[in-house]
């Protein structure tokens, strides 16, 4: 229906006539001579509707409004002196145009296109409009670029794309799951896959070397700015690699992305990596936000002399206990008296006691807590955080874990409020060495999953002092303090499987329940093999720098899980119930 799309005319076609297709973003009457910028997927151009030229197409153009779906054929011409837009490629031309057709009409639109602060439900109820957006058009441009060069590169470097169940089994990634229900075998249920783990781990069994997937994931979890129940992964798996051959695939993929995005020239060479030790006692988090210093500094050791007894007494457990420092530079000029009581209520959110500082003056030292120190304790502290004048530092006392948490959240905060994370930056980095076990609620629980390969004993055994001291092979990836991706090396020996389900308290029934295929295959010749995903979604939002996951889902669900277009979920009708052998009972809230 068109010769061209508005973005593909400039002054070169002076003189041509073209035929171009596209939605009324906006109609001027100036006096006689009606004006129209027609939009098509990524540009604008400029229609003239001169009665002089064609009284058809004025007339026509009378009739148009916002958004009514026009075909415009005409002259191109260049744009009057001074009447030039460089924000637009077709800023220098103009189409006289000669012969319009209204396509469609619409009716009024429920909200201004470029409006920033219309309601986000309301875009989300009208997506397909929202989606006219230019910017929206963007975002999903990128997102076609990235999802084009993933399967370039693992192609490239030897991986198959292969599809992995939707209905199937439960599978470890320790979120809810979604259950569909089987009509077929009343009172049986299928579960669409939290990640595809089982499955690229049997692809290795199978001998399939390299297997990769933009895999559809579903996890019935709470929402935040970056989860979505439905979401996409890179999904990698290879056999017989180490963590480093998994590391470099990772990050060939992820500079191959980058550069057909045009963004290659932001990525150092290769990516720094970091001990989870290290990122948990440094910035109390296992996805550092690298982008800024400000790191936490151990003051267990010269607390433990003070004259406190609450600070004395922490400091004497230091294997359960945190004294951590957090320096800002020249926070003393910045913050006011009031800000740093608030700061107190920050971390009490998140379990401190309370938050003591001092302030760095010229004269040394300052705060409450001084006293309780010795001249060459303050010293010390000065030396240890490299304090000068005019520097706060912080202190948080306590529970390890508390600790680490409520001073990692705490430096973000400071960040964000000191505006000092440069935007248009990419830090990324390796987190490695993950402890294999976590303590939750009194019981062990594998970090990752319980398939991570721990690292073994110099004996080549599991006898570790305490369990706790046990590593895994397992490693994420982080950029700018956003998790994108993790993966480990699998366990494909038995005896090892065994003995982690034993440490994790699984006994055989409920692994054979939940994973017994997988310990089945793992019986014939597994492969050593390890792999890694990466949230596809996450990626994007870095690429697009946007900070909602929404952004780029072309139709995604709120934060209460909802399908605001389609209306889902929604209730379905007795007949279809009954052929499920479902009964639904209503709980109060439900009604
Ligand atoms: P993991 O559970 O860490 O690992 O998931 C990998 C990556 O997927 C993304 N992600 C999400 N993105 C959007 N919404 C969600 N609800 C959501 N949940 C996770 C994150 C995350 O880093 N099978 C393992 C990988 C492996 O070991 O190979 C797995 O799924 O960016």
């Amino acid at each position: 229906m068109r010769t061209h799309y508005c973005a593909e005319l400039d002054e070169n076609d002076i003189g041509k006539r073209v035929t171009v297709a596209g939605w009324v973003n906006s109609r001027r009457d100036h006096g006689g001579v009606i004006f129209i910028d027609l939009r098509d997927k990524d540009e604008v151009v400029q229609l003239v509707c001169d009665p002089a030229d064609s009284a058809q197409a004025h007339k026509v153009a009378d009739e148009v409004r916002d958004q009514f779906v026009l075909i415009a054929s005409g002259k191109v011409r260049a744009r009057g002196e001074g009447l030039e837009n460089p924000n637009l490629k077709t800023g220098k031309i103009e189409i006289v145009v000669d012969e319009l057709k209204i396509e469609n009409r619409s009716r009024p639109m429920p909200f201004d296109l470029g409006d920033e602060k219309v309601n986000e439900e309301i875009r989300l109820k009208y997506r397909y409009l929202d989606l006219r957006n230019q910017k929206m058009y963007n975002i999903f441009k990128l997102r076609s670029k990235a999802a084009i060069a993933t399967r370039n590169s693992l192609d490239e470097q030897g991986f198959l794309e292969v599809e992995t169940p939707i209905l199937t089994k439960s599978t470890p990634e320790g979120a809810r799951d979604y259950l569909v229900p089987s009509r077929v075998w009343p009172g049986e249920f299928y579960a669409l896959p939290q990640s595809p783990q089982l499955f690229k781990q049997l692809l290795m069994v199978g001998g399939f070397d390299r297997y990769f997937q933009l895999a559809k994931c579903f996890r019935d979890e709470d929402l935040r700015a970056d989860r979505q129940p439905e979401f996409t992964q890179i999904d990698v798996e290879m056999s017989f690699c180490d963590q480093e051959d998994v590391i470099a695939v990772a990050e060939k993929l992820i500079r191959d992305i980058f550069t057909a995005c045009g963004k290659g020239d932001k990525l150092p060479e290769h990516f720094p990596r970091m001990t989870h030790k290290e990122a948990m006692e440094k910035y109390g988090s296992d996805k550092p936000d690298t982008r800024f210093g400000m790191e936490m500094v151990d003051v267990i050791d010269i607390f433990e002399r003070c004259d406190n007894e609450i600070f004395s007494t922490i400091a004497k457990s230091p294997k359960r206990n945190r004294i951590k420092a957090l320096k800002v530079p020249n926070g003393d000029n910045i913050f006011s008296k009031r800000q740093m009581k608030g700061f107190e209520e920050y971390v009490r959110k998140f379990g401190a006691q309370g938050l003591g500082y001092f302030q760095m003056k010229e004269e040394g030292l300052k705060g409450p807590l001084t006293k309780f120190f010795s001249t060459e304790d303050l010293d010390a502290i000065i030396e240890r955080c490299g304090l000068e004048i005019g520097d706060v530092v912080f202190f948080g006392a306590g529970e390890k874990k508390t600790v680490l948490d409520y001073m990692g959240r705490f430096r973000l905060y400071l960040a964000e409020l000191m505006d000092i994370i440069p935007e248009d930056e990419y830090r990324f980095l390796w987190v490695v060495d993950f402890p294999m076990f976590e303590v939750e609620d009194g019981r062990l629980k594998a970090l990752h999953h319980p398939f991570t390969m721990p690292k073994l004993s110099e004996k080549g055994t599991l006898d570790f002092e305490e369990v706790e001291e046990i590593e895994s092979i397992a490693y994420d990836i982080v950029v700018n303090g956003v998790e994108l991706g993790g993966g480990s090396i699998r366990i494909h020996r038995e005896d090892i499987q065994e003995e982690i389900f034993k440490l994790l308290g699984i006994d055989e029934e409920e692994a054979r329940e939940k994973f017994g295929f997988l310990l089945d295959a793992l019986k014939f010749g597994a492969p050593p093999h390890g792999g890694f995903a990466m949230g596809f979604d996450r990626l994007i939002m870095l690429l697009a720098g946007t900070d909602s996951i929404r952004d780029v889902i072309a139709f995604p669900k709120t934060q209460k899980a909802q399908c605001l277009l389609a209306h889902a979920p929604s209730e379905v009708d007795s007949e279809q119930l009954r052929e499920l052998a479902i009964r639904v009972r209503k709980t109060a809230s439900a009604e």
